[in-house]
């Protein structure tokens, strides 16, 4: 039997992942370009995301590796996030059933018509992937950024990286070492988030505690936060993802992984 690598304790666990932060301002080289990670960091990582879990053996993802500059930085652009050009290494994390596809090809069986199921399995495969690759980044002492901007550009994106049918941009992903003093971000209270064995939507004074709890998040300088309107310049009508929706509808038409009908 194969005993699982272990923690010290629990206590070393919370205090791992209360290290977590986003940090979208890396260190960089004297000029200003990608500072590389040492090769044995960077095949850590790319392992510990080949690592990740998959449904039914199959892998439905794909991460493609951003390095020449021009490419980072129309990835920047295109994403409206200046770190992919910074950053140590960036990623762009995609759902990908092509390969899947190529393997029945190859092997002379027809694909089967499983559009909406590409797009389920094929985002929570990459999530997996990208996931352990982060994480591990952490354990080395790296902090990262998942850039959901990707759907800022999906078109653009599509082309710059010659994505075939099949595979879908879900975010990109940026990995280095932190050159900037970031606050610990809260998270919505326990009760509202973790269930016990049936659902529970939250009082509507649960609901108001929650974004009491929350409203740090949205501070910015001096200005104190406010995650209800933070939440609705990105969810209510007119915010920023309606704005997304036909880009990604768009985009899941050409990636031939759009599931309604017509
Ligand atoms: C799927 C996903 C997409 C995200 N997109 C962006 C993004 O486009 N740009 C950005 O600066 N941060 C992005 N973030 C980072 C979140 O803003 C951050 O995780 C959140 O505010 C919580 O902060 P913390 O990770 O430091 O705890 C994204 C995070 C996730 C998981």
């Amino acid at each position: 039997m194969t005993l699982p690598t272990r923690a010290q304790s629990a206590e070393d666990v919370i205090a791992f992942y209360n290290a977590h932060r986003t940090v979208r301002n890396y260190v960089t080289a004297e000029d200003g370009s990608p500072l590389p990670l040492p090769a044995d960091h960077l095949e850590a990582i790319l392992h510990a995301a080949q690592r990740a879990p998959t449904d039914a053996t199959a892998q439905l993802y794909s991460l493609v590796r951003l390095i020449r500059p021009e490419v980072r930085a129309q990835m920047a652009t295109l994403t409206t996030n200046a770190h992919i050009a910074a950053a140590s290494e960036a990623f762009v994390v995609c759902a990908d059933v092509r390969r899947v596809q190529r393997v029945l090809e190859v092997n002379g069986q027809q694909s089967g018509h499983w559009p909406a199921i590409a797009v389920h399995f094929g985002i929570g495969d990459a999530v997996m992937a990208g996931t352990n690759l982060l994480t591990a980044a952490e354990m080395l002492g790296y902090q990262g950024c998942w850039i959901g901007g990707v759907m800022n550009g999906l078109d653009g994106i599509i082309d710059l990286l010659e994505l075939p049918s099949g595979v879908l941009p879900f975010a990109a992903l940026t990995i280095g070492t932190s050159a900037e003093d970031t606050p610990h971000r809260p998270r919505v209270p326990r009760p509202l988030v973790i269930h016990t064995d049936t659902y529970h939507s939250g009082t509507d004074d649960e609901i108001r505690e929650a974004v009491e709890v929350m409203n740090p998040i949205a501070a910015r300088g001096d200005k104190p936060g406010d995650w209800a309107r933070l939440l609705g310049a990105y969810f209510a009508v007119g915010g920023g993802m309606e704005g997304r929706e036909p880009g990604l509808v768009a985009a899941l038409k050409r990636q031939g992984m759009w599931a309604a009908e017509e």
